[in-house]
């Protein structure tokens, strides 16, 4: 299994902050936001990591990160030149993932879970991760039937069909590099990771498991607060890196 931490995007909602760096290097609690998805992925097993960042940032990265050596992991670096969606993922990270299944999870998520077992379980299809959230409207929202079958996914739905949001971490085996080929540009111009699910969803090979601890998207001043708070409190042990 392969790693990619997404991490690029122009982050206005966080200005001025992020005008002079990423959004994903900046503090939470005792260490850059990009850290915590790096542990995310190191403590799942997954030490080959494609980060994937936008053109004016990469130097930052470059001397934060260096080679992953310092991590005991390998990093290596793809320029998105435009925020044109979570799915381009796998159009820039094709030859890196290469004939390997896949594991991507976004640079401003953060997890207190460890999901070594989900990783290692993993075989084929595509794998998403939920969690219980009061405005399922913010997210992806995953509807489930019984036995938590995946019945929906439907990205921002003005009336969402249940609670359970789509937290920024995901699973696909290897047909994911064609899969994506056949998704088109939102209205929003984007090619969206809602519509690569549903591809799988379509093909009957969408699961989703529960994410049972503390998650946060720190895409606003609030959640990076919330983070901040939570690493301070509960993250600080979590730590492989
Ligand atoms: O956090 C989970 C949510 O992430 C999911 O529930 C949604 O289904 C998914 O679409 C996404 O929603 P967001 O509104 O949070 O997406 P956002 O545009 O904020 O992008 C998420 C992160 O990915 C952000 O840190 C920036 C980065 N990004 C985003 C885009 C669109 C990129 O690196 N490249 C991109 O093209």
């Amino acid at each position: 299994m392969k790693g990619i931490i997404l991490s690029g995007g122009a982050s206005t909602r966080l200005r001025p902050c992020t005008k002079v760096t990423s959004k994903q290097l900046l503090p939470v609690y005792n260490r850059p936001m990009i850290y915590y998805p790096i542990n995310t992925l190191i403590k799942a097993g997954i030490k080959d990591i494609l980060i994937i960042i936008s053109p004016d940032r990469s130097g930052d990265y470059l001397n934060l990160l260096g080679s992953g050596r310092q991590f005991g992991a390998k990093f290596s670096y793809e320029i998105q030149d435009k925020p044109e969606g979570l799915a381009q993922a796998f159009i820039i990270g094709r030859n890196f993932i290469g004939k390997d299944n896949v594991a991507m999870i976004l640079g401003d998520n953060i997890f207190e879970d460890n999901f070594s077992k989900d990783i290692k379980k993993f075989k084929k299809g595509a794998k998403i991760f939920a969690k219980e959230v009061p405005d399922p409207e913010r997210f992806g929202v995953v509807e489930f039937g019984k036995n938590m079958k995946v019945i929906s996914v439907e990205e921002k739905p003005a009336k969402p069909k249940s609670n359970y949001c789509v937290t920024g971490l995901y699973v696909y085996d290897n047909k994911v590099v064609e899969m994506v080929k056949n998704v088109k540009p939102s209205a929003r111009g984007e090619l969206e990771i809602t519509d690569l699910n549903n591809l799988y969803l379509k093909a009957g090979e969408l699961k989703a498991a529960m994410v049972p601890g503390a998650w946060i998207d720190t895409g606003t001043f609030d959640s990076l607060l919330e983070a901040q708070i939570l690493a301070k409190n509960k993250l600080q042990d979590k730590f492989v890196i």
